[in-house]
């Protein structure tokens, strides 16, 4: 497959994701590995949108392990019900969080960050992940990403 991604800049967010998902999938397609494939994801969704921060905390034991990521380093180890990623967990809930400061508990990793949308990877019905995306701008994600996002982990989740 092309390494390049074609991305049309000129189109809405709706048109953009619906471009780039296709394109995550037949990157990752008979790809068995998990973090090559999850890499990849964070590096696309980043390279498409520009977001401040783009990655995976993974499931081990009762804690989320930061997985593979694009952006500055990050928190390591969150527990359930810890900061937006704790509590997307907790919920199985994805999670749109307009302004982070108005977020009870919040885990500022970066105080640039100020918005962030949280969609959990569900295998059959359990959290084994969640997809953490942060934008250094205010109230940055909407519906669009939430189902973009949303249709995006049920692919991921056939990764694990
Ligand atoms: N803000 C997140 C922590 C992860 S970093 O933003 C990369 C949270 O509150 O869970």
């Amino acid at each position: 497959m092309a390494e390049e991604l074609l991305l049309d800049t000129t189109l809405t967010k709706a048109e953009q994701y619906r471009q780039l998902l296709p394109q995550i999938e037949a990157l990752t397609t008979g790809e068995p590995d998990l973090i090559a494939n999850l890499a990849n994801t964070a590096a696309a969704l980043r390279q498409a949108f520009g977001f401040f921060w783009v990655g995976f905390y993974l499931v081990k034991d009762d804690e989320l392990v930061l997985g593979p990521f694009q952006g500055p380093i990050a928190c390591t180890r969150i527990r359930k019900g810890k900061g937006v990623c704790g509590s997307s967990w907790a919920q199985a809930a994805t999670l749109l969080v307009p302004d982070v400061e108005q977020f009870p508990g919040h885990i500022a990793c970066s105080s640039e960050s100020k918005s962030e949308i949280v969609v959990p990877v569900l295998k059959d019905g359990v959290v084994v992940a969640v997809l953490d995306v942060d934008s250094d701008q205010l109230n940055d994600f909407d519906h669009a990403d939430q189902q973009a996002l949303e249709h995006l982990m049920k692919l991921a989740a056939t990764w694990f």
